[in-house]
């Protein structure tokens, strides 16, 4: 039998203090090289996040003719050769486990003229393309693949002559496909809108503006022209990822005694959501020395124990907080009384199906404390804890969610846990150093 390795997280006998660096976010690390690439002077990047996701970007970018050279683990030059610079790659492309990484580059690559193929992880081939597929394609784009070309592995031949810019009104309210379509509209033979049904996050529209790229915004609407080309900056700091921070967030609330200091975290506010769901949970949570860099807002968060209580939220605030919900499902796991989360489908078509995820290992863990529906979830706070073995399902933030549950509570044993080098690499590290392993 195959042997599975596993992770043992202890339950903390004490609160969790001190201050702590949070690596770089993750959506603009990405972006941090795929638009220096488009640039014909070096960028200098800092608080890159030196993860498995994001060396998968690096990767595919190199391979399309940019130059990345790396000073250290976090800090990257890149140098692209302008706008229409980018190469054949001789190899095929491999985006790993990130679905950023492939979106973003297929409506990249679309209007190039050539071909590239893309290939991923067994996720990854499970994950929807069709969503920036079917659109790019209304753009003239030719793109074939696995299962009407909605699945890996996928090709991007040339198209004929320019894409044609469209107003495309997107069902699902994503980044990625936003991002697919805007990257892809700068090559186009005339405006490329794109409308969500609520907001997602905007660091492809703050970023382009840092190239010199003019995006408008219009409601949920935004709208690129065709561009020339682009201006790169001399230097990107990227900040701390709140995704990453969010463990701690919840960590610290919930283990009494706790008082801890994030550094440098994005506050973005299509990303807060996590901040305000858990201050309507009772958490206590204060942002200082607030500070603007690169065009995106930081902070530093100050976050002390606190007694928390059920919240209900749904759809609007989803893309504020899409990639946080396995974590806050385990504050509310520990909150007193019902936390009620709807319109959370897209978790479905994430790194795993995180829904399923989050039922079958709170049922293992808190037998009883969860109901999932067919986009919701209903947590009963305060449900009695045992520790058990259970599947990361090789999902990054399924195993640092699971292992917060585990060292705030009844400790937890968690197979596959190794994919946290996904995005957050010295987690368990970090987790040893408060006593959690
Ligand atoms: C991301 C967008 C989100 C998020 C993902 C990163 C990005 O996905 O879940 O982790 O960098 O644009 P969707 O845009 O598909 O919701």
């Amino acid at each position: 039998m195959e042997q599975v390795e596993t992770k043992e997280i202890w339950p903390l006998r004490h609160g969790v203090k001190g201050r702590l660096h949070i690596p770089g976010d993750k959506s603009i690390s990405h972006r941090s090289v795929m638009f220096s690439a488009l640039g014909s002077t070096p960028v200098h990047i800092t608080n890159f996040l030196h993860a498995a996701d994001c060396l998968s970007t690096v990767a595919c970018m190199r391979a399309l003719g940019a130059t990345v050279e790396e000073l250290g683990a976090t800090e990257l030059v890149v140098t692209g050769n302008g706008l229409h610079g980018l190469r054949e790659p001789a190899c095929v492309l491999d985006a790993g486990n990130s679905g950023t990484t492939l979106r973003l580059l297929l409506g990249l690559l679309a209007p190039q003229p050539f071909l590239a193929t893309f290939t991923g992880d067994a996720s990854l081939s499970r994950r929807p393309m069709g969503r920036v597929v079917k659109p790019l394609s209304a753009m003239g784009a030719k793109i074939v693949g696995r299962a009407q070309n909605t699945l890996l592995p996928l090709t991007v031949l040339a198209p004929d002559g320019k894409l044609h810019g469209m107003r495309y009104e997107s069902p699902v309210a994503s980044a990625q496909v936003k991002s697919a379509l805007l990257l892809a509209g700068m090559f186009a033979d005339g405006a490329t809108t794109v409308v969500e049904p609520v907001t997602s996050r905007d660091h492809t529209e703050r970023m382009l503006e840092a190239f010199g790229v003019v995006t408008e915004k219009d409601g949920t609407a935004v709208t690129i022209r065709p561009v020339a080309e682009v201006q790169a900056p001399a230097a990107i700091e990227v900040p701390g990822d709140i995704s990453s921070a969010a463990y701690w967030l919840v960590l610290a609330s919930l283990v009494p005694g706790s008082q801890m200091v994030l550094e440098n975290v994005g506050v973005n506010e299509t990303r807060t959501g996590i901040l305000d769901v858990l201050a309507a949970m009772g958490a206590d949570i204060v942002r200082t020395n607030e500070r603007v860099s690169g065009g995106e807002a930081a902070a530093d968060l100050v976050v002390t124990a606190a007694k928390l209580h059920g919240t209900t939220f749904g759809k609007d605030i989803m893309p504020r907080l899409i990639d946080e919900i396995p974590v806050i499902a385990v504050a509310a796991l520990f909150a007193e009384g019902d936390t009620v989360i709807t319109g959370a489908g897209e978790l479905r078509v994430k790194e795993t199906d995180r829904l399923q995820a989050i039922a079958d290992t709170f049922s293992a863990l808190a037998p009883g404390s969860v109901e999932a529906g067919a986009d919701s979830l209903v947590i009963h706070g305060g449900t009695q804890l045992q520790r058990a073995a259970v599947p990361s399902y090789d999902d990054h933030r399924m195993a640092m969610s699971l292992a917060i549950l585990g060292a705030a509570g009844a400790g937890v044993i968690i197979e596959r846990p190794d994919c946290v080098r996904i995005s957050y690499p010295e987690f368990y590290d970090t987790l040893a150093g408060f006593g959690g392993e």
